[in-house]
C-alpha cells in the first residue's frame, strides 16, 4: 500500500491509498482524480497517463522501458526527466509518498 499524492495541473491535491500491485494510473482512475485520461487502458499505447514526477522521486522509481519511452515522445510538454506513464508505474510500499503532477492537458 502506497500514499501517493497527485497534484492537479492547478495545484489541487488528491491524496489517496493505493493498493500494491495496482498502477499509480489506476489509483488515479479508481479515485476519480481528474488529470489523468488513460485512454488506452494501460496499454503503453496512448500517452494520456502522462504525469511529471516529483524531482525527489525520480532516482527512486524504476527506469522507463523503450516503450514509454516511445510513447512519452507523444505526450504534451514531456520533461526529460521527470516524465512518466502512469500506468507504467506499479505500486509497492517503495512508492509510499510518491507525489506525481499532471500536466495542463493530455493528448
Ligand atoms: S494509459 Fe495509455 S499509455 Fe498509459
Amino acid at each position: 500500500m502506497a500514499k501517493i499524492t497527485y497534484i492537479e495541473h492547478g495545484g489541487k491535491e488528491h491524496v489517496v491509498e493505493v493498493a500494491n500491485g495496482m498502477t499509480v494510473m489506476e489509483g488515479a482512475r479508481d479515485n476519480g482524480i481528474p488529470g489523468i485520461e488513460a485512454d488506452c487502458g494501460g496499454a503503453c499505447a496512448c500517452s494520456t497517463c502522462h504525469v511529471y514526477v516529483a524531482p525527489e522521486w525520480v532516482e527512486k522509481l524504476p527506469e522507463r522501458d523503450a516503450m514509454e519511452e516511445d510513447m512519452l515522445d507523444f505526450a504534451y510538454e514531456p520533461d526529460p526527466t521527470r516524465s512518466r506513464l502512469t500506468c507504467q508505474l506499479k505500486v509497492s510500499d517503495a512508492l509510499d509518498g510518491l507525489v506525481v503532477q499532471m500536466p495542463e492537458k493530455q493528448i
